[in-house]
């Protein structure tokens, strides 16, 4: 299948450059000195949706599964031991009517001194452990009566090996939290956590943690560091979160509800993840949010990141490829009041109450919050029907905030056609338009918004990828052929900043062993990561995206299609240079001479080459750059760059002017 797409991009390659083989030189003319349209800072960013491990058992780097045992089999991914001797048993303990946020927790009885009595637990497909590396065990506990039962904690390795102990002695008869620290002594992809207890007696438990000291910031309880360190490489210029169709639900109970993802975490309500049950031929039974990655961390992730914030709430829908349940319009209230609050406790100061409340949790500074997201990805008149309300109410207090609104699954289409006219016509501010398209879907869209008006709403690309096979289909590779065609696509975006404010690829995570979904950005497992060569270009085209879109033209045209070619031009007025952005998707080399006029500048040009002869190459755990940036250099000569551009490429060029 994959052979068969990348047959299809050749032979389109090969065709646009039928006549190519031997193609003279073509001329491109860049108008340096003639501004097209400002770039804006949020050009490209991120899409983030907790879907195929990317928050628990992924970014979030907590290395305990089920820690508050409120999956809905509360002892899931934990297993009773006895050792020499030992006995207990364990009772799960449902207060829920003194703790609704949090109704689990168990009662841990050890009937005897001798020997021990533990648990053990999985963690998500194993737990990454690193040597050296310390690890914060944590627990909120109480003794009962007159108990002194002890913990002691062991991080098993790769045949049971021991790689890590510590011990914990709770102290109190009511709940305490406790903690120890303690440093492995091995590398294991796949550890696994045990607790035994020893003493006769009786012990309740609950959230029993363990990260790594060492994360993102090294906050404690924090995010995986190697990962957050792969979006900040990308320099985004926003975050969209959290997500995607985790936002909306399967049905409404299970929506993302911000406010119960802020504050302690064992205060943070536990729901089970939307795709944990979505997909028949990817099953997840044991996907749950946690929420330890809540609505705080985001906005300190994108601050900390330099990208804008980007909440996506829901409008009273969950996803309408589920139950499409919708709330009756007149009690629309609590998801409006949900909005406006967000805006306040992003953007107010400690005299209001969500500010105060922001403040409280340890960050006085404003999020500067600028966008929302009405809905994820709706359609149909409910959703105009509730957009109205929501849109109004938002803009009658905030009015300079704007408002993102969804344009459905379908970058075309009746349920497209609907939302688009409609919002339209009620100059909503930015349009999210998704598309999850074969990679020749993207060569041939490249002129999509040439023609898009200038004075109309500005367009979210909000979610895209280009797919292999087919969309959700779990054979989608993260290959070259899907690469360059959103490379191609991309400089139509950025040709068009005009009206193109904003692009993400989506989605974002995919643990290795635990994904629903393919293609994605970025893969991982317990303790490595890399970026596909979908990332690379990603990362190419944001680090690269200038300040200005200039004119760069073949024969008056811009350069969309023509021989398989695909072009924009910027300059960047922070750092005076020239830059170009050449993707040949072709399966001809051609020779380009860029006629450059307007500034002079430097005879040593810095190219930065991404490419691949394969279409099937893809990146991996254990070849994580086979597809990566090259650097390079040529000369100019005067004002005429001339460069062989190799067949199936994006090349980023950087002129510095004298
Ligand atoms: O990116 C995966 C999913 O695709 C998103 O959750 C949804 O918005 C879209 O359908």
């Amino acid at each position: 299948m994959i052979k068969h797409t990348f047959l299809t991009v050749c032979a389109l390659g090969t065709l646009l450059a039928a006549n190519a083989q031997n193609t003279p030189a073509h001329t491109y003319n860049i108008q340096a000195d003639k501004i097209i349209t400002p770039i804006p800072s949020t050009m490209y960013g991120i899409f983030f949706e907790d879907i195929n491990l990317a928050a628990d058992g992924g970014v979030y780097a907590e290395l305990v599964k089920n820690r508050s045992f409120e999956f809905n089999m509360p002892l899931a991914a934990w297993t009773e031991h006895k050792k020499d001797g030992g006995d207990g048993r364990i009772e799960v303990i449902n207060r829920s009517a003194e703790r609704p946020e949090n109704p689990h927790y168990i009662k841990t009885y050890v009937n005897t001194d001798a020997g021990s009595f533990g648990i053990s637990n999985e963690g998500f497909r194993g737990m990454g452990i690193k040597e050296g590396e310390d690890y914060t065990f944590s627990v909120i506990a109480k003794q009962e009566g007159d108990a002194n039962v002890k913990l002691n904690i062991e991080l098993h390795g790769d045949n049971d090996a021991i790689i890590g102990k510590a011990e914990l002695l709770p102290t109190d008869k009511n709940w305490g939290r406790y903690s120890v620290k303690f440093k492995s002594t091995a590398t294991v992809k796949k550890a696994q956590l045990y607790v035994w207890l020893s003493g006769k007696g009786i012990i309740d438990l609950d959230m029993i943690s363990m990260f790594p000291e060492h994360t993102w910031k090294n906050r404690p309880a924090g995010l995986r560091a190697d990962l957050v360190q792969k979006l900040a490489d990308m320099k985004p210029g926003f975050l969209r979160f959290p997500g995607g169709c985790i936002v909306e639900g399967r049905d409404l109970n299970n929506r993302y509800q911000w406010k119960k993802t802020i504050g302690d975490i064992d205060k943070r309500e536990n729901i089970i993840n939307r795709w944990n049950t979505e997909f028949k031929h990817r099953p997840a039974p044991d996907y749950y949010q946690t929420f330890g990655l809540g609505f705080m961390e985001y906005f300190m992730t994108a601050e900390d990141i330099g990208a804008s914030p980007l909440p996506i709430l829901n409008c009273g829908m969950a996803c309408e490829f589920n139950t499409a349940e919708i709330v009756p319009m007149d009690q629309l209230d609590p998801y409006i009041q949900d909005a406006l609050d967000l805006i306040e406790f992003a953007n107010g100061d400690a005299t209001t109450k969500w500010g105060k409340l922001r403040t409280d949790l340890g960050h006085p500074g404003k999020f500067n919050l600028k966008m929302l997201g009405v809905g994820n990805e709706q359609w149909g008149e409910q959703y105009i029907e509730r957009w109205k309300v929501f849109t109004k109410t938002i803009k009658d207090k905030y009015p300079d905030i704007k408002i993102v609104s969804a344009l459905g699954p379908d970058p075309e289409g009746d349920k497209f056609d609907l939302l688009n006219k409609t919002f339209r016509s009620l100059n909503a501010d930015i349009l999210d338009e998704h598309y999850y398209r074969a990679p020749k879907w993207f060569l041939d869209n490249a002129r999509r918004y040439d023609n898009y008006d200038r004075k109309g709403p500005k367009i979210f690309a909000g979610e895209y990828a280009a797919q292999s096979v087919a969309t959700v289909s779990p054979d989608n590779k993260n290959n070259w052929t899907c690469a360059i065609a959103e490379a191609a696509f991309m400089t139509g975006l950025e040709r068009n900043a005009a009206v193109v404010k904003m692009a993400s690829y989506a989605p974002l995570f995919a643990h290795v062993d635990g994904w629903q979904w393919t293609p994605d950005l970025i893969w991982f497992d317990n303790l490595n990561s890399y970026g596909t060569p979908n990332y690379y270009v990603q990362q190419l085209f944001s680090l690269n995206k200038g300040t200005d879109v200039v004119p760069l033209t073949l024969n008056k045209e811009s350069v969309a299609g023509q021989d398989g070619c695909y072009a924009t031009a910027s300059l960047d007025k922070t750092t005076n240079e020239l830059i170009i952005k050449f993707v040949n998707s072709g399966a001809s080399a051609q020779i380009a001479s860029f006629n450059i006029s307007g500034a002079g500048y430097q005879k040593q040009v810095a190219v930065t080459t991404l490419r691949s002869d394969n279409g099937d190459a893809v990146n991996s755990l254990e070849n994580p750059t086979a597809v990566s940036p090259v650097q390079s250099t040529v000369s100019l000569s005067g004002k005429v760059l001339k460069m062989n551009i190799e067949p199936y490429s994006l090349k980023v060029i950087r002129l510095k002017t004298k």
